[in-house]
């Protein structure tokens, strides 16, 4: 069975997207959000229905990768919420009131933030390092066989990036044999930019994405607001949207997890097929269509085959990431696409061929496009009426998909990045916040490193679409003791 993961969320942003991901995981599995018990299944008609005149007992779901289940079969997810400020964990303590265990729901005892300053966020990680590790490290004794870590957060803030990347060197050392994987959302990079010192946090950030992660998810808020009004009923979009966009990914991409497969049944098992190198790491998702088995206010879906939402996956306009490069062809690294619903081969097949036809791989890669049948929830082909009663919908027939693209593209993202940090960093501007934080207070080194490694990072997905990627001499090292390698 596949081994637990469990996930920390730092920050505003983090708890506000974990928060639509454990609701979106309880319902799946027909878990009350309220106390984490199991739904009364007697009240979703023809769910457990009879077959060969016996009931269906065993459940094909396996919730315990992200749950803990006590002897009551009451669920408690294997989730952290770290924040500086209590206003948004105490609202996810309202609203799910006995799902999250207690001990690990954390606040700072001044409760005033990070101030949006990830030095703050990175200092207060260093000097509470021990109650905060205290915390990670009870809920890895719950678990079995720990496969690895997920942290939610926002790379612009102060917490969910200072703290988030103190976590993120935390883990790697403590449990360097654990996978971690993060789903980080970057600032929307434009005009709407709330925070004038983003572009500071956004680079010191990635240079721990960078070099303590082995897979990131990534997201911008531009991005979303797009996808958000294209996909929702409503024009009046909120953070609780977008959010559901961003865990219907995360539900996307952890149900083979959550509904093993022979195939694909472990983190490992899904990110080997997309990261061949540890530094091209940076995974662009896209989902289609995002119906209301998903996020509310969804527009109406009448159609969608497999054909259809191969097809769908390539429009450019579907991914979570803004790219600059809007007419040109992306090279890809490696795609992986999850469907969910009932599919048919041919039209599988069909697909496939379509889409590989319309994709440039890298020179150096297999060229193949990885594909998992997951399964959907049963949950989900239910709605609750105001009787708290469940009827079944429409969407039964629907068949949904989660491409998870590795390619050139997220350079688009990293030189936006670099290029509003590069205008600030040449006046000093904004610096005097940052100074007083342990990493700068002799000088600006700490930055001017990020920059560098984010750079490195930006040439090597720029090379990695050349033949010269493999063959490159200046890789890593140009240290001439170097060990050889016979052969
Ligand atoms: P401090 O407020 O400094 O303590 O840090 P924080 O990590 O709590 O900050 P926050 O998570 O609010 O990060 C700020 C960035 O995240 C900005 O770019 C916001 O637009 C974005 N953001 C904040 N909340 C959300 C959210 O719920 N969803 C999305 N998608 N973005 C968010």
């Amino acid at each position: 069975m596949p081994g637990e993961v469990v996930t920390i969320q730092a920050g505003q942003c983090g708890n506000q997207i974990g928060q639509e991901f454990w609701n979106q995981l309880c319902r799946e599995h027909g878990i009350n959000t309220i106390d984490g018990t199991l739904r009364d299944i007697n009240k979703y008609p023809g769910l457990f229905d009879t077959h060969d005149n016996k009931p269906r007992s065993s459940r094909d779901d396996y919730p315990n990768v992200f749950f803990n289940q006590d002897d009551d079969n009451r669920f408690t997810p294997r989730g952290i919420l770290f924040d500086l400020e209590p206003r948004v964990v105490s609202n996810i303590s309202n609203r799910f009131p006995h799902l999250f265990n207690p001990r690990n729901i954390y606040t700072s005892a001044s409760g005033s933030g990070a101030g949006n300053n990830w030095s703050q966020g990175y200092d207060y990680g260093t000097s509470h390092i021990d109650e905060l590790i205290d915390i990670i490290d009870r809920e890895v004794d719950s678990c079995d066989n720990l496969e690895g870590f997920q942290l939610i957060h926002s790379v612009a803030g102060g917490t969910g990036s200072g703290l988030g990347s103190f976590l993120l060197e935390q883990l790697a050392d403590r449990y360097a044999k654990k996978l971690v994987q993060t789903y980080s959302v970057f600032p929307a990079n434009d005009q709407t930019s709330d925070v004038v010192v983003q572009p500071y946090n956004t680079i010191l950030t990635l240079k721990r994405l960078i070099e303590f992660a082995d897979s990131c998810v990534v997201f911008d808020n531009a991005a979303l607001n797009s996808l958000a009004l294209a996909n929702l009923r409503t024009s009046n979009i909120s953070f609780e949207q977008t959010n559901q966009l961003v865990s219907t990914v995360m539900a996307g991409m952890t149900n083979p997890l959550r509904f093993p497969t022979a195939m694909y049944n472990s983190m490992s098992s899904i990110l080997s097929s997309l990261i061949p190198t540890p530094t091209l790491h940076f995974l662009t998702p896209s989902f289609y269509p995002f119906t209301s088995e998903f996020v509310n206010d969804a527009k109406d879906v009448r159609r969608s085959t497999g054909y259809d939402v191969l097809l769908e996956l390539l429009n450019k306009n579907l991914r979570m990431v803004k790219s600059d490069n809007k007419g040109g062809n992306d090279s890809y690294i490696s795609i992986l696409n999850l469907l969910q619903g009932k599919v048919d081969e041919n039209d599988i097949v069909k697909g496939l061929s379509r889409f590989q036809q319309r994709i440039t791989f890298v020179p150096w890669t297999n060229s193949s496009v990885n594909l998992i049948y997951g399964k959907k929830s049963r949950f989900l082909e239910y709605q609750m009426t105001s009787e708290s009663q469940f009827i079944k919908t429409k969407h039964k027939k629907l068949v949904s998909g989660l491409m998870l693209a590795n390619s050139s593209s997220i350079v688009s993202l990293f030189k936006r990045n670099c290029s509003q940090y590069d205008k600030l960093i040449k006046r000093n501007a904004f610096l005097d916040g940052y100074k007083r934080g342990a990493l700068f207070s002799d000088n600006l080194q700490e930055f001017h490193d990020s920059r560098q490694i984010v750079q490195g990072t930006i040439d090597e997905y720029l090379l990695s679409a050349t033949n010269e990627y493999l063959n490159d001499d200046d890789g890593d090292d140009d240290d001439d003791d170097d060990v050889e390698i016979d052969g």
